[in-house]
């Protein structure tokens, strides 16, 4: 008999319709229960051969279980190594990389320094950061949010250089990243399990909670059949190159693209209440047929978790080719960007210059201090960062 866990927090619809749906499809050769703990010692084998996480991104106790979990070969749906790896910024650098559209975005430090750090930990940061060529990238109005995060927590419009550094201010130690604004005519949420079942689902973000599923796509006939296979094949690219087993993907359709999002959601809501009964049958019905499969084709002392194929490529270089776009250096990134010059008002807005005594120096960052510094200095930074080292990253 092959046993199924799920590990989950306050959520109270999906985890038991899923232990229900499993039980019933099982034929007594799979079972399905709430994961047990009631002690965790180096090296044990609780028994579970599969567990489906939903809630150990904030209980790093539950994380360390399932790392100990999958070392003892149960499939855990998601990896645990791969989601701790994991954040928004890289997924949009391997998106890039596939041919997948996704909005121009900046990785941001933090306002605050990291505790126990100080001005010395930062010495590789050069202040200010190139701000110019940033805010000439993405433009505005723009969003900000968390490299590392869900939940709509930190995320935030700016609408222009001094929105920007007032919101960045709120942010104490987040990571933020920039990105340019999708203005869309339509927007989808899509579940897919098992890098291979996809379900597309009609989502207005500007709605209320409640409602947000609660509408209809914005095209039809073979405009709207091509779309959905474009939505398709870029979600099952993007989850067979994270390695995600159960994970949403978001898109913002622009002009008749769709570009993605947020696809860094390893433990999608799922409850009724929110994605209504139709999506919420579709997602119990998937998730319980995946994880029998996988319980069936679990194997004794090996590992059964999926790696996604940035890993599997990373140990089996060749297969690197299949890369549809070379990502470029920093070097290319300047002489592609058309860089229209700043007036001499926009500098000013920034925070160093505007208000200096509001300025936190002991625990501010340097790069977030704002374009204090003269321009000379800023360009030959530059010059400095598109160097032979910044080169390295160029796939050959
Ligand atoms: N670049 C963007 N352009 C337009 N809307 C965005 C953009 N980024 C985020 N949003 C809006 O903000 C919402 C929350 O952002 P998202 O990246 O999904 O963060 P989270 O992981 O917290 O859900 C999205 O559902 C979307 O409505
Ligand atoms: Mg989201």
């Amino acid at each position: 008999m092959k046993k199924i866990g799920i590990l989950f927090g306050m959520e109270d619809t999906f985890p038991w319709a899923f232990i229900d749906r499993v039980n019933a499809m099982g034929k007594g050769k799979v079972y399905a229960e709430p994961v047990r703990i009631d002690k965790v010692q180096q090296g044990i084998d609780y028994g579970y051969h599969v567990i489906i996480d939903r809630i150990s991104q904030e209980v790093p106790f539950y994380r360390a279980y399932l790392k100990n979990a999958a070392l003892m070969g149960t499939a855990v749906i998601n990896n645990p190594f791969w989601w701790s790896a994991d954040e928004k910024f890289f997924n949009n650098c391997l998106a890039i990389q596939w041919g997948i559209p996704v909005p121009k975005t900046v990785l941001l430090p933090s306002k605050e320094r990291p505790d126990d750090t100080t001005e010395r930990s930062f010495r590789n940061l050069e202040a200010p950061l190139d701000w110019d060529y940033i805010f000439n990238y993405i433009g505005f109005p723009a969003y900000m949010k968390p490299h590392s995060g869900g939940g709509w927590k930190s995320v935030y419009r700016v609408e222009n250089k001094d929105d920007l550094f007032a919101k960045h201010g709120e942010t104490n130690q987040l990571v933020m990243m920039l990105q340019e604004e999708i203005v869309f005519e339509d927007y989808y949420r899509v579940y897919c399990l098992g890098q291979k079942y996809v379900h597309i689902m009609p989502y207005e973000p500007r709605n209320e909670f409640h409602l947000r599923y609660a509408t209809e796509p914005k095209t039809q006939g073979a405009e709207h059949v091509k779309l959905m296979k474009t939505i398709h094949d870029y979600t099952i690219t993007l989850n067979k190159a994270l390695g995600y087993d159960f994970n949403t993907v978001e898109f913002a359709v622009r002009n008749g693209i769709p570009y993605a999002i947020d696809f860094c959601n390893p433990a999608p809501d799922a409850d009724v209440h929110s994605v209504g009964q139709a999506n919420f049958d579709w997602i119990v019905e998937h998730a319980a047929k995946f994880a029998v499969e996988k319980a069936l084709a679990h194997k004794l002392n090996q590992n059964n978790c999926s790696w996604g194929g940035f890993v599997a490529r990373s140990v089996s270089p060749p297969a690197m080719k299949q890369a549809k776009v070379p990502l470029k250096t920093a070097a290319q990134a300047k002489k592609s960007a058309k860089r229209k010059p700043v007036t001499a008002k926009a500098k000013a807005a920034t925070p160093a210059t505007k208000s200096p005594a509001k300025t936190k120096a002991k625990t501010t960052s340097p790069a977030a201090k704002g374009s204090a510094k003269p321009k000379a200095k800023t360009t030959a930074a530059a010059k400095r960062s598109t160097g032979p080292k910044a080169k390295g990253g160029k796939k050959s």
